[in-house]
């Protein structure tokens, strides 16, 4: 009989057949993975199964899903209403490649749901409507450049797929020209601040005032920690920003999820633009972009200005899907998922403050991060500074528990799961953090 005895051993041993086929696929496939959200240390799991808030693997695992296909099911996996509708839609054609009235319908039902969403086109992914919002930003304003924040992840294209979460850290008050994250892209004119940071915002303003198009903001890190915008700094980006001419773009891709009318129905702003994704499509590729209506009046007529097109943008399939999802977040839901959050977000903080180890929980709505961490994690620098090597082992205890996390310590709940699941993930975290104190 083999005898376990750490941790990495236990999980190589509960999980031979998915070694066996990472080391296959990457044979082929650099990385084990196209996605490489999907890959994590040692190797990650191969899903067979799911079935609501549990995804089973290869070898017959059971892991309570906290990461929801990084926070896009709102409803956790084979959701009844939204799998109907999908799959009616499926029975008539996968992608019909005719104009649709879903599409007319869903776009109508969102509108009534987000502020900023007075006209709004569909698109296949959170990075291209955030790509798309941008440029409809440049063509209201004359202008081409973009100011993100460091930390701030806004999908893969080129101008807005630099200082995301690894970057080094600014200092307060800098803004400086953005730093590509990736090998192979172009340096391009998008400047980068501080997230949190008012005189930042200024600093940018004052030297490249007349050059900045928009402003791209997250309401919350959705990759750092879910580090919240604080008032103060929002109320910045607004007057600053508005002062010079540009426009204001929520990206909105994750924090949808926050409440029924999104983050900026929380916050009580209304940006000029926004971006929308991940649950919108109820686990479907769906996602959109939406402004102000005169905003939009270069996507009308017969020759439109900016021209969008795509494929596989708004499929019925898709459509119906994300409108059955969405139908069921009611105000009732959004309620249900914040009190279960905020239950296991208190648990959090108590297992760990029981076992002697520094937390900080962040989170808004369903969602929730875990930082090891003795000081509030309120800015990008904190999150940077936090313990990842001791959470990291704690994540792996808790995968041999059976609870699937984000490597990076962030999580959410979807409609799907029970208190009873709640609290299994607080036992898992209980042993973990005994297990890992234990270790060191
Ligand atoms: C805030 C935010 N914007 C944009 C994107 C990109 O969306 P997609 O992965 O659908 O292209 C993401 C994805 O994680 C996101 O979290």
């Amino acid at each position: 009989m083999t005898t376990v005895t750490s941790a990495l051993e236990l999980y190589t041993h509960r999980t031979p057949t998915s070694k066996r086929l990472f080391d296959e696929a990457r044979r082929i496939i650099p990385g084990g993975v196209s996605r490489a959200t999907l890959a994590f240390e040692p190797y990650p799991f191969y899903a067979a199964d799911a079935a609501g808030a549990v995804i089973t693997d290869v070898d017959g695992n059971d892991y309570i899903d906290l990461v929801n296909n990084y926070t896009s099911l709102p409803h956790g996996h084979g959701h009844p209403g939204t799998t109907r509708a999908a799959t009616a839609q499926l029975a008539v054609s996968s992608a019909i490649g005719a104009a649709h009235t879903l599409e007319a319908e869903f776009a109508a039902e969102l509108r009534g749901r987000i502020p900023a969403a007075e006209r709004l086109h569909f698109t296949t992914t959170g990075s291209e409507a955030v790509g798309f919002a941008v440029r409809m930003g440049r063509v209201a304003t004359g202008r081409t450049r973009v100011l993100k924040f460091e930390g701030g992840f806004h999908g893969s294209h080129n101008e807005l797929y630099q200082d995301i979460a690894v970057s080094p850290t600014l200092d307060s008050g800098t803004a400086v020209p953005a730093r590509p994250a990736s090998a192979g892209l172009e340096p391009t004119g998008t400047i980068t601040a501080v997230y949190n940071d008012p005189e930042s915002v200024r600093a940018a303003f004052a030297r490249w005032g007349g050059e900045i198009a928009v402003v791209v903001v997250e309401p919350f890190l959705g990759n750092a920690a879910l580090v919240t915008a604080e008032p103060a700094f929002l109320d910045a980006i607004f007057e600053i920003a508005h002062g010079h001419g540009a426009l204001v773009l929520f990206d909105e891709v994750q924090s949808l999820r926050a409440g029924f009318h999104g983050a900026q129905g929380i916050w009580g702003y209304t940006p000029d633009l926004v971006a929308l994704g991940k649950i919108m499509g109820g686990g479907h590729p769906l996602a959109a972009f939406g402004g102000r209506a005169e905003l939009f009046e270069s996507l009308q007529g017969p020759d439109p200005a900016v021209l969008q097109t795509g494929t596989f943008t708004a499929t019925p399939v898709a459509l119906a899907a994300g409108q059955a999802a969405m139908a069921e977040l009611d105000p009732a839901a959004y309620e249900g998922l914040e009190r279960r959050t905020e239950r296991l977000r208190s648990g959090i903080r108590d297992r760990f403050g029981r076992a002697g180890v520094p937390v900080r929980v962040n989170g808004i709505g369903s969602m929730f991060n875990i930082s090891i961490s003795d000081v509030d994690v309120r800015s990008f620098r904190a999150f940077r500074a936090a313990d990842t090597s001791l959470f990291s082992a704690l994540r792996l205890e808790m995968l041999n528990r059976g609870v699937l996390i984000m490597p990076r310590g962030t999580g959410c709940l979807s409609t799907a799961v029970t208190d009873s699941q709640v609290d299994h993930v607080l036992v898992a975290i209980e042993e973990g953090l005994t297990a890992v104190r234990g270790n060191r």
